[in-house]
């Protein structure tokens, strides 16, 4: 399918630049697998890096590429984060969490000195928003972090609900933590600062899934080729 073959062009960008030796975090997504298969034949071939995966999903797929995997315990910082995104905007301010990953991946890439998005060009807006935005809630207090979420819905113009699993709707999505996602339909967000402060403020909200001035540098393929990206 073109849009593999693009994003698996932006994994290959992404790794060409990477150094031996390096502390990396390993993101979740279709784009993400591209580069962490890539970055398995690297290591097969010799590449020394130590890596920290955003999703048990990455985990699993990097040991099975005999990646060396480590964690936030063991290692405090990381020098680069590689991850996809469901949207870029021109700020490289992004919308993650289509996976279920979010918390994770956000961890990861607030422990990492970079954070590089890889993607194709179907995931670039001139404003976040289009994408449902994932909101990582406490299964503890649903019903009333719900009307909570709803309030905050209704001043920002969005309406909410709850994430179904594809495998057996009906019963909601679980994340790796356990949470739960509601998700965000909002057309547009204008104002993604407030957003974000006021979901945080919520107390059974463990995380959404605006990145905001976290990517530093994004490698997006088009079909005439690859384009580099800088916030
Ligand atoms: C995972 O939770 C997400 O944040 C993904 O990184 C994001 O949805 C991009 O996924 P694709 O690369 O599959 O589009």
């Amino acid at each position: 399918m073109m849009s593999e073959h693009l994003k698996r062009q932006a994994a290959a960008m992404a790794l060409a630049t990477l150094k031996p030796g390096l502390r990396l975090g390993l993101g979740t997504g279709s784009t993400a697998r591209h580069f962490v298969d890539l970055l398995g034949k690297q290591v097969a071939d010799g590449f020394d890096c130590i890596c920290v995966p955003t999703s048990e999903a990455t985990a699993e797929q990097a040991r099975s590429l005999n990646i060396p995997l480590s964690d936030l315990d063991t290692l405090d910082r990381l020098d680069v984060t590689i991850d996809g995104a469901d949207e870029i905007d021109p700020q490289l301010n992004l919308i993650k969490g289509a996976g279920g990953a979010l918390l994770r991946e956000k961890i990861v890439a607030a422990a990492s000195d970079v954070m590089i998005v890889i993607a194709d060009s179907s995931k670039l807006v001139e404003t976040l928003g289009r994408f449902p935005l994932p909101i990582e809630v406490n299964r503890f207090g649903l019903g009333a972090t719900r009307h909570a979420i709803a309030a905050v819905m209704v001043r920002h113009g969005a309406e909410s609900g709850l994430r179904l699993r594809e495998t057996a709707p009906g019963l909601p999505y679980v994340t790796d933590g356990g949470h739960l996602i509601i998700d965000a339909f909002f057309g547009r967000i204008s104002q993604p600062e407030a957003l974000s402060r006021d979901l945080l403020d919520i107390a059974g909200v463990v995380q959404h899934g605006l990145f905001l001035k976290m990517c530093k540098m994004a490698y997006v393929a088009t079909p005439d080729g690859v384009r580099t990206l800088a916030a």
